[in-house]
C-alpha cells in the first residue's frame, strides 16, 4: 500500500508541475492512460492469489479516484488561471478619457465668406448667385470683351469639350464672377422696367472660379466675391469708402496697409487693383493684390438693360482665398486645397 501512496503523491506533484492543460493531459496518460501504471496495475490484479485480489483491487480503485480527483482539481485550476490571464489581457480601463468622433471645421476660406457676406450684409447688401458653367456671352462678351479682343487672354479659360472632343465656344468654366454683374442687373432691370426710376442694386456674389493657373498665390480653382453698386450719382470715393472699411473690419486693424493700384479692365473704366500687406507670418511686409475693381463701364450697363446716362456703378471682385492667406500669414494658397488634415484642423 506503501507503493500506491506514493504513486498518489507522485501523481498530484507531476499534475501541479504541469503549467498548461495540454501538458496536464499529457502527464494524465501517463497514469490513467492504456499503458499508463495505475492501468497497469489493475491489469496485475489477475495474477494476485483471490484471496488477495478483492483488498489489493479495493486499494488501487480508491489510489485511481485520488489521482482522478487530483486531475480534476488541477484541470479546473488550470482553466481559471487561464480565464483570469485573458480577462487581465482584454481589460478595459472605464477611468480612461474616451476617443470621441474626430471632429470637422469649417474650411478657412468658407469661415472668409462667410466673414464677407455677414460684413457686406451688415451694410445693405444682398447676396447673389450665378452658374460656374457660364457662356461665353456673360463671362466675355457683356463685359465688355467681344472675341479676338486682346483682354481675354488674360485670363486662361478652362472650356468645355462637345459631344464629339471639340471644343466649345459658346459655354466654359467662368473665369470670374463679373459675369453676375450682368445676370443682375438684367433681372434687376426687368423686374423694374415698369418703374421711372429703379431702387439701386448692391449685391455681393461669392463663388467658386476657374483658370489654368498654379503657383503659391494661384490656384486653378479659386474664390471670388464680387460686389455692385448702381445707383444715381455712385463715385469711385464710395468705392474707396466701402472696400476700405470692409477691409478694416475684415482684418479687425485700423493700421491696415491698403493701396489702389491704376489698372485695366475692359468692363471697368477708372480701374484699379487693390493690394494688401501681410501683418504677420513669413511674407510679412509683402504686398498681396486681393481684389481689381473700378467703375462699371458704360457698355456693361447696357449689356445689363441699365441706362447709363441716368445710372453709375462700381463693382470690385475680390479672393477670398488671398484675404484668408493675409489673415492667418500663410504663404501658399495650394495649402487650402490640398485637404491636409494636419493643416485644416489648425483652424478648428
Ligand atoms: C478679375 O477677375 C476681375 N473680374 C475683377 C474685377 C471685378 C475688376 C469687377 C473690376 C470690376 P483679377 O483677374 O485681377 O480680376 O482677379 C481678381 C482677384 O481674384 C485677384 O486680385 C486675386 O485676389 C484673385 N485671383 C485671381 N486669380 C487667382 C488665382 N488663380 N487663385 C487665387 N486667387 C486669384
Ligand atoms: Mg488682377
Amino acid at each position: 500500500m506503501n507503493n500506491l501512496e506514493q504513486l498518489i503523491a507522485q501523481a498530484t506533484a507531476d499534475f501541479t508541475a504541469a503549467t498548461g492543460i495540454a501538458r496536464l493531459e499529457e502527464v494524465k496518460a501517463a497514469y490513467l492512460g492504456k499503458e499508463g501504471s495505475l492501468t497497469a496495475l489493475l491489469k496485475s490484479l489477475g495474477k494476485l492469489p483471490p484471496d488477495e485480489r478483492k483488498t489489493a483491487g479495493a486499494a488501487i480503485n480508491i489510489a485511481k479516484a485520488q489521482v482522478e480527483s487530483a486531475l480534476a482539481l488541477r484541470r479546473e485550476a488550470l482553466k481559471n488561471a487561464q480565464l483570469e490571464a485573458q480577462l487581465a489581457a482584454e481589460a478595459l480601463d472605464v477611468t480612461l478619457p474616451g476617443r470621441g468622433p474626430i471632429r470637422g471645421s469649417i474650411h478657412p476660406v468658407m469661415r472668409t465668406l462667410d466673414r464677407i457676406e455677414q460684413l457686406f450684409r451688415s451694410i445693405g447688401f444682398e447676396v447673389a448667385d450665378g452658374p460656374e458653367i457660364e457662356t461665353d456671352w456673360h463671362n466675355f462678351t457683356a463685359l465688355n470683351t467681344p472675341e479676338n479682343h486682346p483682354a481675354r487672354s488674360m485670363h486662361d479659360t478652362f472650356y468645355l469639350l462637345d459631344a464629339a472632343g471639340k471644343v466649345r465656344e459658346d459655354v466654359l468654366l467662368r473665369t470670374h464672377t463679373s459675369p453676375v454683374q450682368i445676370r443682375t442687373m438684367l433681372a434687376h432691370a426687368e423686374k423694374y422696367r415698369h418703374l421711372d426710376s429703379m431702387p439701386e442694386i448692391r449685391v455681393i456674389c461669392p463663388g467658386r472660379v476657374y483658370r489654368v493657373d498654379s503657383d503659391a498665390t494661384h490656384s486653378p480653382m479659386f474664390h471670388q466675391v464680387e460686389g455692385l453698386w448702381v445707383s444715381e450719382n455712385v463715385s469711385f470715393a464710395d468705392l474707396k469708402g466701402v472696400v476700405a472699411d470692409f477691409l478694416r473690419r475684415f482684418f479687425e486693424s485700423d493700421d491696415l496697409k491698403v493701396r489702389f493700384r491704376p489698372s485695366f479692365f475692359p468692363f471697368t473704366e477708372p480701374s484699379a487693383e487693390i493690394d494688401v500687406a501681410f501683418m504677420h507670418g513669413p511674407m510679412e511686409g509683402r504686398w498681396l493684390e486681393i481684389a481689381g475693381c473700378g467703375m462699371v463701364h458704360p457698355n456693361v450697363l447696357r449689356c445689363g438693360g441699365i441706362d447709363p446716362e441716368k445710372y453709375t456703378g462700381f463693382a470690385f471682385g475680390m479672393g477670398p482665398d488671398r484675404l484668408t492667406m493675409l489673415r492667418y500669414g500663410i504663404n501658399d494658397l495650394r495649402l487650402f486645397f490640398d485637404g491636409d488634415l494636419r493643416f485644416l484642423s489648425q483652424f478648428q
